[in-house]
């Protein structure tokens, strides 16, 4: 690891190793989700008393959770591009830590902080950088690197062939050492891996669509049995792809890759490099990391992240029990939204795409749907979702996503965002891949076209031709 990075760690851990108590105010998702329940569990081993705060965005409103106290106020999956906030907001350096990835925006004060992209470390979350910390306050804490792979799976840090890379592999290999974590190279990319009967987990699967298959459980069970596999338990009950031996999961894939080619379609997506959890109970979300980022992602997507807290500390039973309902709620409701974008269909601009959800979507979700999308829709072009904001109606949420080959071309949709956002008196921010911004509802005709123009300015400085 990098030196500068290191050092940057080994201060953050002397700033909480003095603290006499500390507040952490953390972001809803995933990845907020478990760098809360690192640095929670990192401090009470120190016997340090911790709160905890959960805010949707760090913006005005949400400071007045902040409290005024003595404590230490630990920033962390946010705080980078919210400095001036925190400066307005009376914050001074001595009382502040900021454990972040996203794109920073600094103010006149030097806020003590880590942030990953100082060191050109792209790929790793909030809770990789929680967990680091957590590692440099003592080295025992190597059982929480488990809780820093949900947080880099549930933000995509994970790259497309190969996995986790750079410092979040380290991170993987701590787990894999301590024994939480079993590396799955070259598994099968689809959801329900460890929770839904393989031809359901097929069925389900449209990212790759695997024509035959997709969309129809039916006809994938009778892929499946084709194939001549085993799919179910001495008991009669459905297996799951995980406990499918090694020899059957080759089988079906080569198969399915076979498919594929036959179709005409690109393969590349069928595989992914997975993180399996041993010693969670079987056939449940807890048991990869992919699953247990959803699960709490639908905790604190749906306002409860402190639920999604306690699952990430070990505490089962009736929190557990409510955040399986709440999944099973986001996910409808995440493929409900791709519908309506897919048939209420995006308005094209020369340099990005756009839906207005209006108020059928939380804004808190409304980004999945926008990623999930764009690969449905022209994935050249930035999408953008619009959604009104049902408890603050002046104000529009803004969600963009792209992709690796888009950011090739030049694009940064947290510059873009920031700069539009400006424009019309909002704000935004977040990564060149997926950005958000609040900006006011009479606004937003003005902030589409003034999106449009940066990012038209943005495809042509790399590549003049294009305009
Ligand atoms: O603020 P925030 O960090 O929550 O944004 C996370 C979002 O950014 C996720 O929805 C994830 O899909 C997206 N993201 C991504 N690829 C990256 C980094 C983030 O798609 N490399
Ligand atoms: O907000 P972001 O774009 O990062 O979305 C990533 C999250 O979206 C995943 O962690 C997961 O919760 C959810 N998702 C899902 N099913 C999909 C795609 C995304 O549940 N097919
Ligand atoms: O809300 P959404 O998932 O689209 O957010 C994508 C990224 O943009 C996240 O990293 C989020 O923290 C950031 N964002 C931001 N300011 C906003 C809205 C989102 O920095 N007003």
């Amino acid at each position: 690891m990098e030196m500068g990075f290191e050092n940057d760690l080994r201060r953050a851990a002397d700033i909480i190793g003095d603290a006499e108590s500390v507040t952490i105010v953390s972001h809803i998702d995933a990845d907020g989700i478990s760098t809360e329940a690192i640095l929670a569990q990192a401090l009470a081993r120190e016997q340090k008393p911790v709160e905890s705060v959960f805010v949707r965005q760090l913006e005005p409103m949400a400071m007045r959770h902040v409290p005024k106290d003595s404590s230490l106020k630990l920033f962390a999956d946010l705080g980078a591009g919210q400095q001036s906030l925190l400066e307005e907001h009376g914050l001074c350096a001595d009382e502040v830590l900021i454990l972040d990835h996203h794109v920073g925006q600094p103010s006149g004060t030097a806020y003590p902080q880590v942030n990953s992209l100082d060191y050109g470390i792209t790929r790793m979350s909030a809770a990789g950088i929680a967990y680091l910390v957590a590692k440099a306050l003592d080295s025992t804490n190597i059982d929480l690197a488990k809780l820093a792979v949900i947080g880099n799976v549930g933000d995509m840090m994970a790259r497309e062939n190969c996995g986790l890379v750079g410092p979040a592999r380290e991170i993987v290999q701590d787990g894999v050492e301590y024994g939480n974590i079993l590396v799955r190279g070259r598994d099968l990319n689809c959801y329900g891996t460890s929770t839904r009967p393989l031809h359901v987990c097929l069925g389900y699967c449209d990212d790759p669509y695997i024509d035959g298959i997709s969309n129809n459980t039916n006809a994938a069970l009778r892929f499946l049995e084709r194939l001549g596999v085993e799919l179910k338990n001495p008991r009669g009950g459905w297996l799951v792809w995980e406990e499918l031996p090694f020899e059957d999961r080759r089988t079906i894939i080569s198969a399915l890759a076979q498919q594929l080619i036959a179709h005409g379609r690109e393969t590349d997506r069928l595989l992914a490099e997975t993180y399996i959890f041993p010693d969670e109970p079987e056939r449940t979300p807890l048991r990869n990391a992919s699953e247990y980022a959803t699960l709490l992602n639908a905790c604190g997507r749906w306002a409860k992240p402190r639920i999604g807290s306690s699952i990430c500390h070990g505490e089962r039973g009736e929190a557990y029990r409510d955040a399986e309902q709440m999944l099973a709620h986001h996910r409808t409701v995440i493929r409900d939204l791709l519908q309506y974008i897919l048939d209420t269909g995006v308005t094209e601009l020369s340099h990005l795409q756009y839906v207005h959800t209006g108020n059928r979507f939380p804004d808190t979700i409304v980004g999945i749907g926008a990623g999930m999308a764009l690969s449905k829709l022209n994935w050249k072009k930035p999408m953008m979702v619009l959604a009104a904001m049902v408890d603050e109606p002046e104000v529009t949420k803004v969600s963009m996503r792209t992709n690796e080959w888009v950011l090739g071309r030049g694009v940064d949709l947290c510059e873009a965002l920031i700069e539009a956002s400006a424009e019309v008196g909002g704000a935004g921010g977040g990564h060149r891949i997926a950005a958000g911004a609040f900006i006011p509802h009479d606004t937003e005709e003005e902030f589409v076209d003034g999106v449009n123009r940066i990012l038209k300015r943005q495809f042509a400085s790399a590549d003049p031709d294009d305009s």
